[in-house]
């Protein structure tokens, strides 16, 4: 059995703006997990998958065409395994590229990365997560020797042809681990290449892409990093797609957000790697003025009444805080003084934010590098 834990993320910085071709942002991954289990099924062709998103029953995969569906027609269950479906055909096409007949599997997907008790998400990026477990386990079973870059590239597909919406940030942290920058591909050009009849997969995985980059930076020398949840789960395509269609009507405003985003960025990157946290943590504070400032202008409630009210606690504690990832609700991320990290937690619960006590979950020991 192929055993693959994937860890959840934060965005600390760059969100919206990741999403144009070059944008930056740097994101975390975090100590909650998600878990796909591979079981070769031997001597036969049968895929099997069992996900408590389709109320734990194994669902039979069948091909049409080219494509993955569950066995039974079912829309719900297919819609539900959207990102394992895409990444099984994506794998599967690069396994016939390679000359490998089809293998049969039974995969298992355990999630921490929603809240225990309630089923509601957190926002640690589960689609993000799955996808990189399914690739993860499936090119082990097929025993192709991928380095993380090339894993990052077939996961990137994997999500960008699910929703071409997504910048695949949290991919890029969920694969890679620890503190990531992370610079987006041109989508648009990459679905071009994609639809152009005789591109193979093969040679997408081993060219570099225009803009894309994914690294580990080094984490804040003496500041840790506290994620606050809301406990309202928060819909980020809709968010990005009333920010984007507000926003873009204002072009020279929109245009202005990305460019001071990616400088704020591309300081906080700077700012790590120099062990400056003094810069960190402003170039932290600049880029949550700036999310606040263009969702205004847009009209889009990025921090909600209780975003604000955990960065305002956060603030009052000496913390640099803003919202994370789409905003709108789940989390919301610290940077603090360990010794006031207790102090923090208390005043979060004053104000009905749940802090989620997470880590830095450590990077793995893959054979990755910049691309
Ligand atoms: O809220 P999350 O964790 O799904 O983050 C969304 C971040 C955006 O930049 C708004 C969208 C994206 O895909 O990068
Ligand atoms: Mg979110």
């Amino acid at each position: 059995m192929i055993t693959v834990d994937v860890p959840g993320k934060v965005y600390i910085a760059g969100e919206y703006a990741v999403l144009e071709p070059g944008g930056t942002a740097v994101l975390v991954a975090v100590d909650r997990y998600l878990t796909v289990s591979l079981t070769p099924a031997e001597g036969s062709a049968r895929r099997t998958i069992a996900t408590a998103r389709t109320g734990e029953h194994r669902v039979e995969l069948t091909r049409c065409g080219t494509r993955s569906v569950p066995a039974d027609g079912d829309s719900a269950t297919a819609d539900a395994l959207r990102h394992v479906l895409t990444a099984v055909d994506l794998v599967e096409c690069y396994a016939r590229e390679q000359g490998s007949g089809p293998l049969g599997f039974h995969l298992e997907i355990r999630s921490q990365l929603d809240d225990h008790s309630t089923g509601r998400k957190f926002g640690l990026g589960s689609s993000g997560a799955v996808t990189v477990g399914v690739v993860r386990a499936l090119t082990q079973a097929y025993r192709f020797d991928l380095d993380d870059q090339s894993l990052l590239r077939l996961a990137l597909l994997t999500t960008f042809t699910v929703d071409p919406r997504c910048s695949g940030g949290d991919v890029a942290a969920s694969l890679l681990g620890g503190w990531v920058a992370y610079r987006a591909p041109d989508r648009s050009r990459l679905a071009q290449i994609v639809a152009r009849s005789g591109t193979r997969l093969t040679d997408l995985l081993a060219e570099p892409w225009d803009h894309l980059s994914a690294r580990r930076v080094p984490a804040p020398r003496r500041m840790r990093l506290e994620v606050g949840w809301t406990r309202h789960p928060a819909v980020s395509s809709d968010l990005v797609e009333l920010l984007r269609h507000n926003a873009i009507g204002d072009g020279p405003v929109f245009r202005r957000f990305v460019a001071d985003s990616n400088a704020c960025v591309a300081t906080l990157i700077a700012a790590l790697e120099s062990g400056d946290d003094a810069s960190a943590v402003a170039a932290v504070a600049a880029a949550g003025a700036l999310l606040r400032t263009v969702s205004a202008r847009a009209g889009v409630v990025v921090e909600t009444t209780e975003l604000a009210a955990l960065r305002h606690a956060a603030e009052a504690v000496g913390a640099v805080a803003k919202s994370s990832g789409a905003g709108g609700g789940d989390c919301g991320i610290a940077l603090i003084t360990p010794t006031r990290a207790a102090k923090l937690h208390q005043r979060w619960r004053a104000v009905g934010i749940l802090p989620l006590e997470l880590e830095v979950h450590q990077p793995f020991s893959g054979k990755g590098k910049d691309q």
